[in-house]
C-alpha cells in the first residue's frame, strides 16, 4: 500500500510531541502509543482536541465545501484584484527548489500546489477542515506534498522544520492569534520567512468600516458566515507585536482592503465577468459575490490579466493608503533570525 505522506517532513506526535510520527498501512504511529488512522479518503486528522471556536471553523468549512465538484476552488479567486494581491505577495516568499514550506489554513485551493510544482519546493499544508484537505489531497496526483488536517495554534511540526511559512487569511478565524504567532516562529528555521495576512480591527476609512457603520447587523452576519470572530481581531500593531515577541522580526506591514479593491471585487468585477464566465462554462460564485473563476495560479487568463491590468493602474490610492496603514485586512512579512 503506498504511503499518503510523501515530502519527507516529519510530522511530530500530538501527544507526546516527539518526532517523526512514523507511517505505516496509512497509519501515524509514535512510541507512546499515539495512533492515528488515515480515512477513507486519505486524510490524517490530527485535530483532536478542539476548542469550540475551532470545531465551528470545521464545520463551517466542511459544509462550505459540500456539494461542489472536487474541481472547484472556492477560496482561490485569482481572477480579483485580491486575488492578484495574494498571487504578487507569494513572490515575498522567494522560496528555492529543495526548501521547504508550510501553508496554514491550505483549504481545498491551488496554492500549495502550484508552489510546489513552480519552485521545486517541498510543501506541508494543514487546515481544519478534513473535507477541504480530502480536496486537496485528490488534486495532488503525483506531487510530493502532503495535506493533513490540523490546528493552527498547535502545529504537529518539530521546531525549526521550515524554511518558509504561508498563511493567508486564516488570522481572523482564530481564537488566539498570538498562539499562532508564536507555532510560526516555533516552526521556521532561523533564517526562515513567514508571509501572514488576515483581518485586522482597525479598519477605519475602508469599506469594511462603512459597512460596519451603515448597516452594523449585516455586517456582523457576514463577518459570522465566514466563519469570522470579529471579536477575537486584534489591530495590525497588536499583530506585530505578538510576532516580535515570538521571536520574529517584522520585515513589512501594510494595509490591504481598503475601498475600491472590495467594491471593484464584489460589486464591479463579477458583473463583468458574468457574461465570459457563462461563455466559458465556469461555474458561477460559490457561495459569495466574488468572482471564483479558476485559473491557475502561474498563469492568469489573459484577458482577466489584462482587465486586472487596467483595475490595478486605478488602484494607486489603495496602494498608498495601505503603506499609510489602513486597511481592513493588513499583509505581514516576518523573518526569524539566525
Ligand atoms: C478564508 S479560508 C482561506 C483559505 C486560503 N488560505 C485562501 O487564502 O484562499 C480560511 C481557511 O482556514 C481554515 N481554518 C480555520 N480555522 C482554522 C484553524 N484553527 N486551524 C487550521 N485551519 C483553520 C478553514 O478551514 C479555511 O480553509
Ligand atoms: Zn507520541
Amino acid at each position: 500500500m503506498a504511503p499518503i505522506l510523501r515530502s519527507g517532513i516529519a510530522l511530530r506526535c500530538p501527544r507526546c510531541k516527539a518526532a517523526p510520527l512514523s507511517e505505516c498501512e496509512r497509519k501515524l504511529e509514535c512510541a507512546c502509543g499515539y495512533t492515528n488512522q488515515a480515512d477513507a479518503a486519505g486524510v490524517f486528522d490530527l485535530a483532536f482536541a478542539l476548542q469550540a471556536q475551532a470545531a465551528r471553523q470545521r464545520e463551517t468549512y466542511d459544509q462550505r465545501l459540500a456539494g461542489q465538484d472536487s474541481n472547484s476552488d472556492p477560496w482561490h479567486c485569482f481572477t480579483t484584484f485580491e486575488g492578484l494581491k495574494k498571487t504578487r505577495a507569494l513572490r515575498k516568499l522567494r522560496l528555492n527548489a529543495g526548501e521547504t514550506f508550510l501553508e496554514i489554513g491550505c483549504a481545498s485551493g491551488p496554492v500549495l500546489a502550484s508552489l510546489c510544482a513552480n519552485t521545486g519546493a517541498r510543501g506541508y499544508g494543514i487546515d481544519i477542515s478534513p473535507e477541504s484537505v480530502a480536496r486537496q489531497l485528490a488534486r495532488r496526483g503525483q506531487a510530493s506534498y502532503d495535506a493533513i488536517c490540523a490546528p493552527a495554534d498547535e502545529l504537529p511540526f518539530a521546531d525549526a522544520s521550515f524554511d518558509a511559512v504561508l498563511s493567508l487569511d486564516v488570522l481572523e478565524h482564530l481564537a488566539q492569534p498570538e498562539v499562532f504567532m508564536a507555532e510560526i516562529a516555533r516552526v521556521l528555521k532561523p533564517g526562515g520567512r513567514a508571509l501572514v495576512k488576515g483581518n485586522v480591527s482597525d479598519i477605519g476609512l475602508t469599506f469594511d468600516w462603512l459597512q460596519s457603520k451603515l448597516r452594523p447587523a449585516k455586517w456582523r452576519a457576514s463577518q459570522t458566515e465566514l466563519g469570522h470572530f470579529p471579536e477575537n481581531f486584534r489591530s495590525k500593531a497588536e499583530h506585530a507585536k505578538a510576532a516580535r515577541a515570538a521571536g520574529l522580526i517584522v520585515k513589512h506591514m501594510f494595509g490591504s482592503d481598503v475601498f475600491w479593491e472590495n467594491i471593484a471585487d464584489y460589486v464591479i468585477l463579477p458583473r463583468l465577468y458574468a457574461p465570459f464566465m457563462r461563455k466559458s462554462g465556469e461555474a458561477g460564485p460559490a457561495g459569495d459575490a466574488a468572482v471564483t473563476l479558476r485559473v491557475p495560479i502561474d498563469m492568469p487568463h489573459r484577458l482577466v490579466r489584462l482587465m486586472l491590468r487596467v483595475g490595478e493602474w486605478m488602484l494607486w490610492p489603495e496602494w498608498v493608503l495601505g503603506r499609510l496603514g489602513i486597511g481592513a485586512t493588513a499583509y505581514f512579512e516576518f523573518e526569524k533570525p539566525v
